[in-house]
């Protein structure tokens, strides 16, 4: 039997920092990973998304540059082959990077399943461990909706769209989620025709609604069809989808492959949770107090598996908490700030409340908005669709929701992070001076607004 203080189950950016974090507070700490350190983050969905939505990016971009004065003969192609492969690359060199840090801070990595025999034990394969602290960190899958047709080949979802190493000929996207709408952009950027079908009535719901309808315009005009209010009944083997809206069976057109990104189910059921007491909700997620730790006093749930914010930022957050608390130093978490980056063209980012949540919660709020038309750096880069909208307490003045939609906006969010963490007030970023010209100047501009003292707004 190997003993740790503590171990951490799963490597992803949850489990990798909650171990680092670990033997940085000086706990003899362990760290098992079944599949690849940097969990599905890394390998499957953060960075191999980014980088591919990067190659497709600049070739849209090349491809649509006449209005910049480019001039360019021929053709512009691209080799899907190619990009695929420098997305491995990426991923490879960061995998390493993650496998280097966890050894250098003194934490033992362990390859395999990590099963739970008691509140304190577990097995890897054969070999037995005991912890006085275990963290899970198992992560989250793909959800699968089970309707006729959803088992054939050619029906995708985000793990295996990721192994392609040829661009579809063409994709009926089921849900326009996160996921979904990020696929969305990456082809058609590529040029591949591209269908959405969610469920809801408008994409990316939770959204603020008018960066939600500007997103389905800004898809539209890049030429992929939006079907929203429509529950999917059926994958048909010539990959049309059969979808019902307002009382009407509909279907797409057949297509070369159908993605279905309609959401992640947690990955609890191999860690034998029975075995250690820890209680699970009926979906599988791990309910946690503020300092991450579950029903049973030393096991701790962080990231995906909790069932809180599925986002990288979060359950590395998360993790740190979860660390800390096992090393004796209790921080509670707190979600107030949590900051959202939709990685579309214009990108997409958002932190705190929404002006309907706010209002929903009792709130009296002011709302700011500028829209980057007015802005000189947006329309020097050519991208000057969308708006910074900021909403504020009307008594207080405190800054409580950023949403944009905008070039470099997912860089732009951590300002309004720091705002809203920090309890500033509009008054306060307003008086900030920004430096000009750039696209965050529009947090400044909207700032003012709440307050009527916008100079460069009508
Ligand atoms: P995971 O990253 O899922 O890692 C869990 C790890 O635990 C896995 O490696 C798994 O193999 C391992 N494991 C599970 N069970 C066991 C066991 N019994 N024993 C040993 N090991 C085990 N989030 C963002 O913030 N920004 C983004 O841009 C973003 N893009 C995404 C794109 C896609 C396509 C997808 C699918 C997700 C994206 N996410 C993004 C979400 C993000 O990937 C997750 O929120 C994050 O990875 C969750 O981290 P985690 O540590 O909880 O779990
Ligand atoms: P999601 O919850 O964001 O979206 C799923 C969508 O599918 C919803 O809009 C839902 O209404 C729709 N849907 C569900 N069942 C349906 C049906 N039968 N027919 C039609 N539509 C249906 O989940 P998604 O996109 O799978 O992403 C999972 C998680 O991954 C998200 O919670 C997100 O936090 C994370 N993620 C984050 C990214 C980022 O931060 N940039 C990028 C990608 C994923």
């Amino acid at each position: 039997m190997k003993t740790y203080q503590a171990a951490v189950i799963g490597g992803g950016p949850g489990g990798y920092i909650a171990a680092i974090q670990c033997a940085q507070r000086g706990l003899k700490t362990v760290l098992v990973e079944k599949r690849d350190l940097g969990g599905t983050c890394l390998n499957r969905g953060c960075i191999p998304t980014k980088t591919l939505l990067h190659g497709a990016e600049v070739y849209y971009e090349i491809k649509e540059s006449k209005g910049l004065g480019i001039d360019i003969t021929g053709e512009v192609g691209f080799k899907y082959k190619k990009m695929a492969k420098r997305k491995d690359k990426v991923v490879k060199q960061l995998r390493s990077g993650v496998e280097y840090l966890v050894s250098n801070h003194g934490a033992d990595i362990v390859a395999g399943e990590a099963v739970l025999t008691g509140a304190h034990t577990f097995t890897v394969g054969e070999e037995e461990f005991e912890a006085e602290k275990i963290i899970l960190a198992a992560g989250s899958a793909p959800a699968q909706i089970p309707i006729p047709g959803a088992d054939q080949e050619g029906v995708l979802n985000s793990d295996s769209v990721l192994e392609l190493t040829e661009c579809p000929e063409s994709v009926t996207i089921i849900g326009g989620g996160v996921i979904g709408v990020e696929f969305a952009t990456l082809f058609a950027d590529l040029g591949t025709p591209v269908t959405i079908v969610e469920m809801l009535p408008t994409i990316l719901a939770g959204n603020d609604p008018d960066i939600c309808s500007t997103m389905a315009y800004l898809l539209e005009n890049k030429g992929v069809t939006i079907h929203v209010g429509a529950a999917v009944k059926e994958i048909r083997s010539d990959m049309s989808v059969v979808f019902e809206k307002d009382g009407e069976t509909q279907e797409t057109a057949p297509a070369s492959n159908v993605i279905m990104a309609i959401g992640r189910r947690p990955q609890t059921a191999a860690l034998n949770l029975a075995a250690a007491g820890v209680e699970a909700t009926e979906k599988g997620f791990i309910p946690v107090n503020e300092y991450m730790q579950t029903n049973v006093e030393n096991i701790y749930a962080i990231g995906d598996i909790t069932g809180k914010v599925q986002l990288a930022h979060v359950a590395t957050a998360q993790g740190v908490i979860a660390a800390d608390h096992a090393a004796g130093i209790a921080r509670a978490m707190d979600y107030s700030a949590v900051p959202g980056c939709i990685y579309t063209s214009p990108e997409i980012a958002c932190v705190g409340l929404t002006e309907e949540k706010a209002k929903e919660a009792g709130r009296d709020v002011k709302v700011g908005q500028f829209n980057l038309s007015g802005n000189g750096r947006s329309l020097a880069v050519n991208s000057a669709d969308g708006f910074v909208k900021l909403i504020a307490d009307a008594q207080t003045d405190e800054i409580i929701g950023c949403h944009i939609i905008g070039p470099y906006a997912t860089e732009m969010i951590g300002e309004a992070t720091v705002a809203i963490q920090n309890k500033l007030t509009a008054e306060q970023l307003g008086n900030t001076i920004h430096a000009h010209p750039t696209v965050s100047e529009s947090i400044m501009e909207a700032a003012h607004d709440i307050h009527g003292l916008c100079c460069h707004k009508a």
